[in-house]
């Protein structure tokens, strides 16, 4: 037993992987009816915490008590029995199922069709997930297939599927990473709705805004390790920011001014359509020069990943031309942008990004195994792999549990987008596309990695950079574009628009 103060208790809790110790001994206890956050660096072990207290994996030492009873937790079934429910860093739905039969998945209400057999009633469950979605404010259309809709819905889902099981505790592990400003001030409003409600809930986020506007208590994990738990009322965002790396961080960033090269990137009249038909980038316009951080800013869904799928070759242009250097590339496959200089960070980095069955170092190497060091006469050479790696591994400081080696698939979600940024600017492009460079890192690491795009620039690369993080556009580029219902309705360059007029633009408001 434990003293009842807390709903769960975690006592020395210690989970080891190979080549790391990724919880050491940690003792806490979390009260009903809070919310209480997890801050610590990419890697630091938060995943790995509140998977054990969801079951997925079981510690190798220590013991977790909940509501004052000891338990095991050897399966999510046996947490979700408990009342626990969890939304994953990296979403678990199947992708060709709809959004209903996600959020049912396993306790399907049953019907009984020509009033004998036994089926899933997929209509009163599309009815119950309308009325959740519309109280919470979280919009979904529970007929589309999972692979029909943008990532910031699957998180809608997957938030969606926890609230659908009424769960007590819930778990968030950094969901509003994928979401937009105004997503974000409505789940935690809805946060601290259900904390009215008298739930308990345990956020998992490097944003130490959230945590101050809406936690109760903070627990601060470091390299496996446990550093303190303190009062959020109690600490500014800096105090917090500190302690979590173990020293001094700086939150701004110096920019020396821009010098532009040549044009590297033209778009003219580029118009996507998607699979219904309906155009979704409409007749955009715009270049890009050496030596010059193009951002496109806009509420998510106006058609920016459209734009950057289509230069990258992901999607095939309905009209328009794109040329990289004066090259028409319109026509080109993947791979043939990729050596005529493109270089992209896609938004679905698991899909897109890595291959989560290769080692680090067989990732970071991917996009030019063909070539030396890689390989030599048809023949891959895995020294060639390793050496690259750990240059990379050093620089972008990319924590795992084994080096080059480790399993990709086991490395913590700002550590594998650590590596998919190296790599891609290792490949020295002449064109960099960003979606979303700093999603799910660290104040330290987005630190890093926006110190390593303005070096690009400072190299004379071309950028283009989306980003929902309007703070991270107006930090990095020389020129802002906005995009509205697949629009650019401003281009202008940073110096000349203010935060305020940008968010005006991305609600459509025009001049
Ligand atoms: N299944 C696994 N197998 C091997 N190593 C693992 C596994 N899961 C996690 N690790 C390792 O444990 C450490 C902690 O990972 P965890 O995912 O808990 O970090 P995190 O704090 O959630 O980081 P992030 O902020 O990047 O999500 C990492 O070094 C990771 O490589
Ligand atoms: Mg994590």
């Amino acid at each position: 037993m434990s003293d009842g103060e807390y709903i769960v208790e975690m006592r020395n809790i210690t989970k080891r992987f190979p080549g790391i110790v990724a919880n050491d001994g940690i003792s806490l206890g979390i009260r009903g009816g809070e919310i209480f956050a997890f801050l610590g660096e990419n890697g630091a072990g938060k995943s790995t915490l509140m998977s054990m207290l969801f079951g997925m994996y079981e510690p190798d030492e220590g013991e977790i008590f909940i509501r004052g009873e000891k338990v095991t937790l050897s399966s999510s079934n046996a947490a979700a029995a408990l009342n626990i429910g969890m939304v994953h860093q990296h979403f678990k739905l199947i992708s060709n199922y709809t959004i209903a039969e996600n959020i049912v998945l396993g306790i399907e209400p049953l019907k009984k069709a020509a009033g004998l057999f036994p089926c899933v009633d997929i209509k009163t469950a599309e009815k119950k997930i309308r009325d959740l979605s519309k109280s919470y404010g979280l919009e979904v259309d529970p007929t589309l297939r999972i692979e029909q809709v943008n990532v910031s819905t699957q998180q809608r889902v997957e938030i969606l599927k926890m609230l659908y099981r009424e769960a007590e505790i819930l778990i968030f592990d950094e969901p509003t990473a994928v979401l937009t400003p105004q997503e974000i001030e409505f789940l935690l409003e809805i946060m601290g709705e259900l904390r009215k409600k008298g739930k308990t809930i345990i956020l998992i986020t490097h944003k130490l805004e959230e945590i101050k506007q809406i936690a109760d208590r903070c627990a601060i994990l470091r390299r496996g390790k446990l550093i303190k738990v303190l009062p959020v009322k109690d600490a500014s965002t800096q105090e917090l920011a500190n302690l979590m790396v173990g020293r001094e961080v700086s939150m701004s960033l110096e920019k020396t001014p821009s010098r532009f090269g040549d044009v590297v990137l033209e778009v003219e009249g580029l118009t996507v359509r998607n699979e219904d038909h309906f155009e979704v980038v409409k007749d955009v316009s715009f270049s890009i020069r050496g030596g010059e951080i193009f951002a496109i800013a806009g509420v998510s869904g106006n058609g920016q990943i459209e734009i950057a799928d289509a230069i990258a070759g992901l999607a095939k242009p309905h009209r328009g031309r794109i040329s990289l250097k004066g090259q028409d590339i319109a026509g080109d496959s993947i791979r043939a942008r990729t050596e005529a200089g493109i270089a992209y960070i896609p938004e679905d980095r698991q899909k897109y990004g890595v291959i989560l069955d290769f080692t680090l170092g067989e990732n970071l190497g991917i996009k030019k195994y063909y070539v030396p060091p890689f390989s030599e006469g048809g023949v891959l050479r895995p020294e060639g792999f390793r050496q690259f790696a750990e240059d990379l591994i050093v620089r972008y400081d990319i924590r795992s549990g084994e080096g080059a080696k480790t399993p990709t698939r086991s490395m913590s979600g700002g550590n594998q987008q650590k590596a998919i940024v190296a790599r891609e600017i290792a490949l020295d492009s002449d064109l960099l596309i960003f979606v979303q460079p700093t999603r799910g890192l660290d104040i330290g690491a987005i630190e890093n990695i926006q110190k390593q795009i303005l070096d690009e620039r400072d190299r004379g690369k071309a950028v283009l950079l989306i980003s929902l993080e309007l703070d991270e556009v107006m930090g990095l580029a020389d020129t802002i574009g906005v995009i509205f219902n697949g629009e650019l309705l401003k281009v202008s360059p940073a110096g000349e628009l203010s935060t305020e007029e940008v968010g005006k633009y991305m609600m459509g408001v025009k001049g």
